[in-house]
């Protein structure tokens, strides 16, 4: 055995291709299964794709770069589960894409903080963050109230993550924009068939402007359904009795 191990130990060619060889094995027992595993992620019951004004809302959250200054992922430390509640599990940013995990935290989480202000906090906090956090940093938004919502492209966006894996079916596809109308308004006429798309999705007008549709409307109910779609009171007794 020695002897034969003596060929990789004096010609640096062979040893190199001998390394390459195992590295190429090991590679590929690590990562082939995971193409062939319909799921590497832990399914948690709870989980939605995001509705069409969910979603619009995130676009402007990127787009505005709020993830410069808030992460999205609360660490299994103590300090962050006594902070911002249960930790993040993978499956709550399955149909995000892209993830809004991060390390760079100027501002707090926000993995959680759906429900945890009013509609009115979110507004007046956007529009002037120091008129309610007399300290903070977080630069003003008021433009959001202003600015109409763009959701004519929506049903492109749902497509586009329908193709990257996210569920979305034909008909949420289809009738995306009119699902961001009926998101805001429980009288439309859509409403209905948005709530059979979106069992749990929360209805009602996210600005307190009922006559306009804005993109303050859009970050407001995604800041409002973060981290809420799981039900963590089961997970949460253990940590809740210690
Ligand atoms: C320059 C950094 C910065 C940017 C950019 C920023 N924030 Fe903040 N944010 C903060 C800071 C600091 C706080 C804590 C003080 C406060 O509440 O204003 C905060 C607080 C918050 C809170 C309250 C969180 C809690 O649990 O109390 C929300 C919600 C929020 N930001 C949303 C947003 C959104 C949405 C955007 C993008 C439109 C954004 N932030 C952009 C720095 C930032």
């Amino acid at each position: 055995m020695s002897f034969k191990h003596e060929i990789f130990e004096k010609n640096s060619i062979f040893l190199l291709v001998g390394i390459l060889i195992m590295v190429a094995i090991g590679g590929l027992v690590e990562i082939a299964p995971l193409f062939y595993l319909e799921n590497t992620i832990e399914k948690v019951k709870g989980m939605r794709p995001y509705t069409p004004l969910e979603l619009a809302g995130r676009n402007i959250y990127i787009r505005e770069g709020c993830y410069n200054c808030h992460s999205q992922m609360i660490r299994s430390t103590r300090d962050e589960v006594e902070r911002y509640g249960h930790y993040s599990l993978a499956a709550e940013s399955m149909y995000d894409h892209p993830f809004q995990w991060g390390s760079k935290r100027t501002g707090p989480d926000l993995a959680r903080v759906g429900k945890k202000y009013s509609d009115e906090w979110h507004r007046a906090h956007l529009i002037a963050p120091r008129a309610i956090v007399p300290e903070s940093v977080m630069p003003g938004y008021p433009f959001l109230a202003k600015n109409d919502l763009k959701f004519n492209n929506i049903s492109a966006d749902l497509k586009a993550n329908q193709i990257v894996g996210v569920p979305y079916s034909d008909d949420q596809v289809t009738f995306a924009a009119q699902d961001v109308k009926a998101q805001l308004d429980e009288d439309s006429e859509g409403y209905d068939d948005f709530m059979t798309r979106y069992p749990s999705a929360m209805v009602r007008d996210f600005d307190g402007n009922p006559e306009k549709i804005s993109e303050m409307d859009a970050i407001i109910a995604y800041m409002q359904m973060l981290g809420t779609l799981v039900d963590f009171s089961l997970y949460n007794e253990k940590e809740n009795n210690r």
